[in-house]
C-alpha cells in the first residue's frame, strides 16, 4: 500500500511540476452555473453556446435546480465570464484545468491496471477494458454453464464482438419474462459498463439473495454497446471525452451518436444532422452496426421483455418516455411508479437524490432516435434511461468512487425489477415450459 501511495504522490508531483505531456484539454475549465432569476434566458444562451462545439461543451442544463456544467476553451474564458455576468448568473469553477485532471486520471488508471490485473473476476477497484469485460462474462459462462449463456450478437464497426450475457436461475424454464439492460452507449460514460458488470456479478454470484429477481425473469445484458468508442477513450487523455461511435461520418469527422441513430423519430428534435456534432444522428437511421445490434435485441425480446434499461451518465436521473417529444405516454403512471421504487431505494441506501420523470421534461432537452423510446415503442412496457451520478469532471468518477456508485445503482435497479415483477407477473407459462426433472 505504501508503495502505491508513493507512486500516486510521485505521479501527482510530476504533473504539478509541469513535466506532464500536454493534452488538448490543457487550460480548459469547467464551470458550474446557476441562475436564480432569468434561468430561461440563460438556458437559451447555453444552448446557443453548445452549438459552438470547438469552444464549448455544455454537459447539462439546469433543470430542477441543478447547476449547468459548461466546459470552456482557454480562449473563451473571458467572453464566457462576461456573458455569465451579463446574465447575473452565479458560477464556480469546478475544474480549473481539465487537461491536468484527465492526464492524472489516465496515469492513475494505468497504475491501477497494473496493480489489479484481471484474475477471473472484475472487482470495483478500477475501470475495465472491453476485452476484460468479455473475458469476464466468458469465464462466468464456463463456471456456471447451467445458468449463464453467452451469445455473440454482432460486431462493432471496428470488429469488436458484442456479446450478451443471459442470466437465469438454472431451473431450465423457458419463455420467462425478460429484463434487458445495456451499458456503454456513450464512450466516455465509464461508470455505465462498470455498473453493468456489477449487476452481472450480483445476479450470477449472489443467487440466494437475488432468487426472486430470477424466479420468473431472465436477465439479458449487453455491457458495452459501443466498444470502439469505449476503447478509444482509454487510449489517451486527449480521447477521454469521446462520446460517439468510431465510424467516419464525413471527410473531417468521426462517429455518430448511437443514441440518436434509432429508427424512431430519427433525426428530429435534439439530434444533429452535422457529422461533426456530438449528437450527430448519422447519415441515416441505423447507419451504425451497434445501434442495429441493440435494435435487434430489443425486437427479439419485445414480447417477453418487461423492462428495458439503458445505463448512461451523468445527472442522477431515471428518465422514461418520451424523449423525442414533451408528450407523455398513457401509461405514465406505471412508468412513474417503477421509477419511484428505484429512486426511493437509492435514497434510503445512500441518500443520493435521483430525479425521475418523462425524459424531455426532466433532462431539459428532447433527444430523438434514442434506444429507450425505441424499446418502449417496440413493446417494453417499462423503458428507462438511467443517468448515473456526476463524478470527477462529470464523466470520470475517480476509480475510488466506482464501488459505492455501482452498489447504490444496483440497489435501485433491483428495486425497480422487483416492482416490475409485481406489476407484470409471469402469466400463462406455456406447457412444456415446466421444470425439467433429471
Ligand atoms: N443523455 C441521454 C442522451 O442524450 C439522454 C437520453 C434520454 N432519452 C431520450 N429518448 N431522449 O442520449
Ligand atoms: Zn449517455
Amino acid at each position: 500500500m505504501t508503495v502505491w501511495w508513493l507512486l500516486l504522490a510521485l505521479s501527482f508531483l510530476s504533473f504539478s511540476n509541469g513535466l506532464h505531456k500536454t493534452n488538448k484539454y490543457e487550460g480548459y475549465k469547467i464551470y458550474s452555473v446557476t441562475s436564480k432569476a432569468r434561468s430561461v434566458v440563460l438556458a437559451k444562451t447555453l444552448t446557443e453556446l453548445a452549438k459552438k462545439e470547438s469552444y464549448y461543451e455544455v454537459f447539462s442544463g439546469f433543470k430542477g435546480g441543478n447547476a449547468a456544467k459548461v466546459m470552456v476553451h482557454p480562449k473563451e474564458q473571458v467572453n464566457f465570464v462576461k456573458l455569465m455576468d451579463k446574465h447575473n448568473a452565479d458560477y464556480d469553477i469546478i475544474d480549473g484545468d481539465v487537461g491536468l485532471t484527465l492526464s492524472s486520471d489516465f496515469e492513475t488508471n494505468r497504475m491501477l491496471r497494473e496493480r489489479f490485473p484481471y484474475n477471473g473476476r472484475l472487482g470495483t477497484e478500477r475501470y475495465y477494458t472491453h476485452d476484460e469485460i468479455n473475458q469476464f462474462i466468458e469465464d462466468l459462462a464456463k463456471e456456471y454453464p447451467s445458468r449463464v449463456f453467452l451469445k455473440t450478437v454482432g460486431k462493432s464497426y471496428e470488429g469488436r464482438s458484442l456479446k450478451t450475457i443471459t442470466i437465469t436461475n438454472g431451473d431450465a424454464r423457458r419463455n420467462k419474462n425478460v429484463f434487458l439492460v445495456d451499458g456503454g452507449f456513450h464512450a466516455r460514460e465509464w461508470i455505465s459498463p462498470a455498473t453493468a458488470v456489477y449487476l452481472i456479478s450480483q445476479l450470477v454470484e449472489n443467487l440466494e439473495e437475488n432468487a426472486d429477481l430470477l424466479q420468473d425473469f431472465d436477465w439479458v445484458i449487453l455491457p458495452v454497446v459501443n466498444p470502439d468508442g469505449y476503447e478509444f477513450t482509454q487510449t489517451s487523455a486527449d480521447n477521454r471525452l469521446w462520446r460517439k461511435t468510431r465510424k467516419p461520418s464525413s471527410a473531417d469527422c468521426i462517429g455518430t451518436d448511437p443514441n440518436r441513430n434509432f429508427d424512431f423519430h430519427w433525426n428530429e428534435e435534439g439530434a444533429s444532422p452535422d457529422p461533426c456534432a456530438l449528437d450527430y444522428a448519422g447519415p441515416k437511421a441505423f447507419s451504425e452496426p451497434e445501434a442495429v445490434v441493440m435494435a435487434d435485441l430489443i425486437h427479439s425480446y419485445a414480447d417477453r421483455g418487461k423492462m428495458y434499461l439503458t445505463l448512461h451518465s451523468y445527472g442522477s436521473l431515471i428518465l422514461y418516455p418520451w424523449g423525442w417529444t414533451t408528450d407523455v405516454p398513457d401509461t405514465v403512471d406505471d412508468l412513474h411508479e417503477v421509477a419511484e421504487a428505484g429512486q426511493q431505494a437509492i435514497l434510503e441506501d445512500t441518500g443520493t437524490v435521483y430525479r425521475i420523470g418523462p425524459s424531455t421534461e426532466t433532462i431539459g432537452y428532447a433527444a430523438s432516435g434514442a434506444s429507450d423510446d425505441y424499446a418502449f415503442n417496440a413493446g417494453f412496457p417499462i423503458s428507462f434511461t438511467m443517468e448515473l451520478p456526476f463524478g470527477g469532471t462529470g464523466f470520470d468518477p475517480p476509480a475510488s468512487d466506482i464501488d459505492h456508485l455501482v452498489k447504490e445503482t444496483w440497489v435501485g435497479i433491483a428495486a425497480m425489477a422487483r416492482k416490475v415483477r409485481e406489476k407484470y407477473p409471469l402469466v400463462n407459462l406455456p406447457s412444456g415450459a415446466r421444470r425439467i426433472i433429471f
